[in-house]
């Protein structure tokens, strides 16, 4: 294959028995959050405590540039996500950016706002599929989780990919409130023409971890579920691949989170933003990158954000001797951060941690009270506030 950058870079030569550094992984996927405005509220909502102002957003050419410096890096595949990115009025240029470097893109979307019309024009810009996110099977409850009615718009939103002829994946954030519905959710699949359903348990960071005491489960309702999966992939083997996101602490086991920190994937944010995963900008010291200032390859390969956490060279013990540690990489460092304060401590997921107890604690701890409406109590929510907002 042609010699990329770095392996084309000028080095002394050396005999073969020096060692060589092993050069950084390329990525292949890149998530694109396009801007944090968003018609929902849910409340476990993965953008950052802080939203981007609709005014602070990377302009279409500058997302343009950004999607050809990531496929120059390697990157095939996209998301195009938020909040909602039906609000970007340059949607299609930014889809036909991406087709034109060759990126494989797929539209995270709410459905709020998706007509057949805007659809046509996205798939002759090249997006290639979409993925539309469900709150419950019940269009009540569903629009109680969202923060507002819009359990219709997500049903038209399907029916309109599937005219147009585009692949279609549901995608389901499980939490305390819709877990039991669990086989509801799954027959939406089918329903609404869907290739696949992500069951995507609450991940703890930002909003999620604030809300995390209304939308913790218990293990019985985990245990009910996994049941439910294991019965029903086998029904819809075939027909609807059936995914299934595990729990964040309920098992004892660290995830291996984004496949390695800057092993895999990247993350743009509105305002050009680079991180190694959504939620990095919390942790403290990182001093993240922007596509603004530097060029992505750079960023990729030097910037601290990205090399900090790279590999098995920052781990402290139990990670740095264990035989998991090239396989979960130490599990999640927002995670460890958000627990335990120590961006390089081990994940409390893992049933090696010392901290391991935080979880083990949480999962534990008798359910809040039922909230008056369908269970949901008074979640904090992202206010979109004006800036924000469309
Ligand atoms: Fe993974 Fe670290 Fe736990 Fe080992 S100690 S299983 S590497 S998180
Ligand atoms: Fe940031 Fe896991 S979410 S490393």
């Amino acid at each position: 294959s042609a010699p990329t950058a770095t392996s084309a870079r000028t080095v002394p030569v050396a005999s073969t028995t020096d060692p060589q550094p092993a050069p950084p992984p390329r990525p292949w996927a890149l998530l694109a959050e396009l801007t944090h405005g968003c018609p929902l509220h849910c409340p476990y909502c993965s953008n950052p405590l802080e939203l981007t102002r609709r005014a602070a957003e990377l302009t279409t050419t500058q997302w343009a540039d950004a999607l050809h410096q990531a496929a120059d890096l390697g990157v095939v595949s996209a998301h195009l996500s938020g909040g909602e990115p039906l609000l970007r009025s340059d949607l299609e240029a930014i889809v036909a950016a991406a087709d034109r470097a060759g990126i494989h893109t797929q539209l995270v979307t709410s459905g709020v706002g998706l007509s057949r019309a805007r659809l046509d024009r996205l798939a002759d810009a090249g997006l290639r599929s979409v993925q539309l996110s469900v709150q419950h099977a019940d269009p009540g409850a569903n629009d109680r989780i969202a923060g507002r009615r819009s359990f219709a718009d997500k049903e038209r939103a399907a029916a309109v990919v599937r005219e147009a002829g585009l692949p279609l994946g549901l995608n389901v954030v499980l939490h305390r409130h819709n877990l039991d519905a669990l086989d509801d959710l799954i027959d939406l699949a089918p329903a609404w023409g869907a290739d696949r359903i992500e069951l995507a348990n609450t991940q703890f960071y930002g909003w999620a971890l604030r809300n995390r005491a209304e939308l913790l489960p218990s293990r019985e309702q985990l245990t009910r579920a996994r049941r439910t999966v294991t019965r029903r992939r086998a029904e819809l083997i075939g027909r609807i691949e059936l995914v299934w996101v595990v729990p964040d602490y309920f098992d004892g086991n660290a995830k291996p989170c984004m496949g390695g920190w800057g092993a895999i994937s990247l993350t743009i944010t509105p305002d050009g933003t680079t991180l190694p995963c959504p939620a990095a900008a919390s942790i403290p010291g990182l001093d993240p990158p922007n596509v603004r200032d530097h060029r992505l390859a750079w960023i990729w390969d030097h910037s601290n954000a990205f090399t900090r956490y790279r590999g098995t060279d920052w781990m402290r013990d139990p990670c740095r001797s264990c035989a998991l540690r090239e396989r979960d990489f130490g599990g999640c460092r927002c995670q460890a951060y958000a627990l335990t304060g120590d961006a390089t401590a081990t994940d409390p997921a893992c049933r090696l941690s010392p901290d391991h107890t935080l979880v083990d604690d949480l999962v534990d701890a008798p359910a809040p009270p039922e909230g008056a409406r369908g269970g949901l109590g008074h979640p904090r929510r992202p206010s979109r506030s004006a800036e924000t907002a469309p």
